[in-house]
């Protein structure tokens, strides 16, 4: 068990809803399609002069204010995204100047959209080492920024937004009561961004190619992201020694309705303990958990002393589950 404490959390989404219908209007796609295979009813879009890090300062601050905490306070800013502001600095640094705070460290995790859990994994480690240590651990993403509006097998998936937790060491019996975290690079090829690091530097082709967007074989993901989210929550269970009735909260990553109810008939967890923000906000990536925590603490659905299930993948392709007992 890792022991800490959750003592804040926030998020932040723009203001500009879009609707399937208004998708529709540009793309050759329909509500009825998007609804049935995914879930999904609309997303967010972020303004064109804003950036993954805006998003992600917004529910930093907001969940340093829920913990009662001067963002100045933190100890650490660990940031999970894959639609980073730039390639460097990382946009963990954004962040910072954005907050006006320096001094702490502060870092990108890149794990596609398990980078929230990712990170919750290394802020643990890092409490556990040090628990007086307060860290932010936030999920950012701004997917309208890398979307190609050409590709309807994609366009219609994605959202922006950002949630954040405050953690910090406890000597309670709080935190992540088992957990499990991998990755199969072998399918790293399936969902990727081709273009603008080093094994294809951005030139007029790659512009021209469309390869500064997000390219995903979607059945094969599909597929995987099944497997590898079922299978790392029951190990996770069995870790923590506990049963699918045990858990009072279940928030798997929000990709797409169809993923999270093959992964309650694999895992046996009631659905009505699903916590889903997938209809209103679409696939928000590394922002998926964390902002539907905060909402759902927000809502009193997830209280203190719950047991909650999380579990994600991503691009990579990345795994991880835990257990947290909030
Ligand atoms: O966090 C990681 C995110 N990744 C994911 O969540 C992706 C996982 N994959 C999926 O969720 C599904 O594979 C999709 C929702 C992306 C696609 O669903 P599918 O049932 O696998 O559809 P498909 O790709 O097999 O396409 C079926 C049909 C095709 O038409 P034809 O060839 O049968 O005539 C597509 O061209 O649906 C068509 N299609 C669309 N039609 C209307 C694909 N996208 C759209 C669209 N609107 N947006």
């Amino acid at each position: 068990m890792q022991r800490f404490k959750i003592i804040g959390t926030g998020s932040d989404v723009p203001d500009n809803v879009v609707t399937n219908d208004d998708l529709a209007k540009t793309v050759d796609t329909s509500d009825s399609w998007i609804r049935e295979r995914t879930g999904i009813g609309a997303r967010r879009f972020a303004p064109a002069d804003a950036a993954t890090s805006d998003l992600a300062a917004g529910a930093v601050r907001r969940a340093c204010e829920d913990a009662g905490l001067d963002p100045a306070e933190l100890d650490a800013i660990i940031v999970g995204t894959c639609s980073q502001d730039t390639i460097f600095p990382s946009t963990a640094c954004w962040v910072q100047e954005k907050l006006g705070v320096r001094g702490m460290p502060a870092f990108d995790v890149m794990a596609g959209c398990t980078s929230w859990l990712y990170g919750l994994k290394v802020a643990a480690d890092m409490i556990a080492g040090n628990p007086s240590m307060k860290i932010a651990v936030c999920g950012a993403e701004m997917f309208s920024k890398i979307l190609d509006f050409d590709d309807r097998r994609t366009c219609v998936l994605f959202g922006d937004g950002a949630g954040a937790t405050v953690i910090t060491g406890a000597d309670t019996d709080t935190g992540l009561l088992a957990s499990n975290w991998g990755s199969d690079g072998t399918l790293a090829s399936i969902l990727k961004i081709a273009a603008g690091g080093t094994a294809k530097p951005a030139s007029h082709a790659t512009v021209d190619g469309r390869e500064h967007f997000v390219y995903m074989e979607g059945s094969k993901v599909f597929k995987h992201a099944v497997t590898a989210m079922s299978s790392g929550m029951l190990q996770a269970l069995s870790d923590a020694e506990m049963t699918p009735d045990d858990i009072d909260v279940f928030i798997p990553h929000q990709a797409n309705k169809r993923i999270m109810d093959a992964c309650l008939d694999r895992t046996r967890i009631d659905g009505d303990r699903v916590f889903s923000v997938l209809e209103k906000y679409g696939n928000i990536s590394a922002a998926s958990i964390p902002v539907a925590m905060d909402e759902a603490r927000k809502a009193g659905v997830l209280c203190e002393g719950h047991t909650l299930a999380v579990t994600a993948f991503g691009t990579g392709l990345t795994w991880a589950a835990g257990v947290l007992r909030m």
